[in-house]
């Protein structure tokens, strides 16, 4: 594949860039080429032979594979799955959960790390935590490290679950410190890293994960409705399919043995038919990103977000993301007080074909490695003085 440089600007790569700048890859991502081509192949061949004569099914084994590698776990700890909140849903489930037993998250998750866990907190009486954000001096917005780590502590706490990077903030959390502090007390530790995975490093067996889920539909460049799951191979006997169905079990393509015995792997929790198309073009945008690596794409979107800061700044607009070395993401939030935020949202859309996002009263930006410096400047100017 070509170095990363060759895609930046490129719109035979991401066609995206020839109608719109877009920089909400935070909300759901434009397609790449590749993953365009990956639906158009799997229609032709569809269309002409059925299954028949295609590499369909060990082409998505192999979305497995990579899946696995960008975020160091083995193919077996990894489950296709049909969004993150899926995957959520199928940890929260799949956990043998006792009255009086606490999770704990943060005030400001998106709700698909929301919903799951309070419904197992009032089927199974379980307490859910949830730890506000606070407004530092610099006008960054945060969830601390501190309180976190006070409530895993607390000897009723059984799991800590929390996105990577928050949706709305664009803080990342220290997962490496959290997942240690947690295996050391015996807690569980679950990440919702669909605002992180393919772009910046998620290594779970360094950070001590437990569980992991996220979608493609975001800085993955996947289409919606196709992701992954992963759950720590010591975990695999203990955690339960949310959903059972043919393929569940060891001799699945058995069909009329009914041998109900599940697969000892994580592919335990896919409980039929795959969605075939999602996952190629997901695995054609996986390949593109893992060739192009997570550091080297980390670098140039700091590169991005950090000229984009700079001249948000310099028009007056606060930035609430935080910027520590640890902490900043591809997410830039940022506010004025001076205009309706709603209006400045729909005029760049409207009169300039450019995409931000408007989430919990702030703008968002999230752009992604391809964009260039030129577009950058371009939405610096044309929004308002703050
Ligand atoms: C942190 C986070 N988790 C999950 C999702 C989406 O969940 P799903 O993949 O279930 O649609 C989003 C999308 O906005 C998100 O920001």
């Amino acid at each position: 594949m070509p170095p990363l440089a060759d895609y930046i600007g490129n719109a035979d790569a991401f066609p995206i860039l020839r109608k719109w700048d877009f920089y909400n890859h935070a909300g759901v991502c434009p397609l790449p080429r590749v993953a365009a081509d990956a639906f158009r192949r799997y229609a032709a061949e569809a269309a002409a032979g059925a299954y028949l004569e295609t590499s369909w099914y060990r082409d998505v084994e192999s979305l497995r594979t990579a899946a696995a590698k960008l975020m160091n776990a083995a193919r077996e700890e990894i489950a296709l799955v049909k969004n993150t909140s899926e995957g959520l849903a199928t940890i929260a489930n799949g956990i043998e959960w006792q009255a009086g037993d606490r999770i704990a998250t943060t005030a400001v998750e998106y709700p698909a790390n929301v919903y799951p866990w309070m419904d197992v907190a009032r089927r199974f009486g379980v307490e859910l935590v949830m730890l506000p954000e606070e407004t530092n001096e610099d006008g960054a917005k945060r969830v601390p490290l501190q309180s976190i780590l006070d409530a895993a502590a607390h000897p009723r706490t059984r799991l800590v679950t929390l996105s990577h990077v928050e949706f709305a903030s664009g803080q990342r959390h220290d997962l490496a410190a959290i997942g240690r502090f947690c295996r050391e007390r015996g807690k569980l530790f679950c990440v919702d890293a669909i605002q992180t995975l393919g772009v910046l490093p998620v290594d779970v067996v360094a950070m001590n994960v437990d569980y992991l889920s996220a979608d493609g539909h975001k800085w993955l460049l996947g289409p919606e409705g196709a992701g992954v799951m992963y759950c720590r191979r010591e975990l695999l006997p203990q955690t339960r399919p949310l959903l059972v169905g043919w393929m569940n079990v060891i001799n699945a393509e058995q069909y009329g043995d009914y041998d109900f015995i599940l697969k000892p792997t994580a592919a335990k929790f896919e409980c039929g038919s795959w969605n075939v198309p999602g996952f190629l073009a997901l695995k054609a945008s996986v390949e593109l990103l893992a060739s192009l690596g997570v550091e080297a794409i980390a670098e140039r979107i700091k590169l991005l977000t950090d000229r984009l800061i700079a001249g948000l700044r310099a028009k007056g607009y606060a930035i609430l993301s935080p910027r520590n070395p640890d902490e900043w993401s591809g997410i830039v939030s940022f506010a004025t007080q001076a205009h309706d935020h709603g209006t400045i949202f729909r005029t760049l859309r409207k009169e300039h074909r450019i995409e931000i996002a408007l989430r919990e009263g702030r703008l968002r930006a999230s752009p992604h490695f391809y964009n260039t410096e030129a577009q950058i400047d371009r939405l610096i100017d044309r929004l308002p003085p703050a």
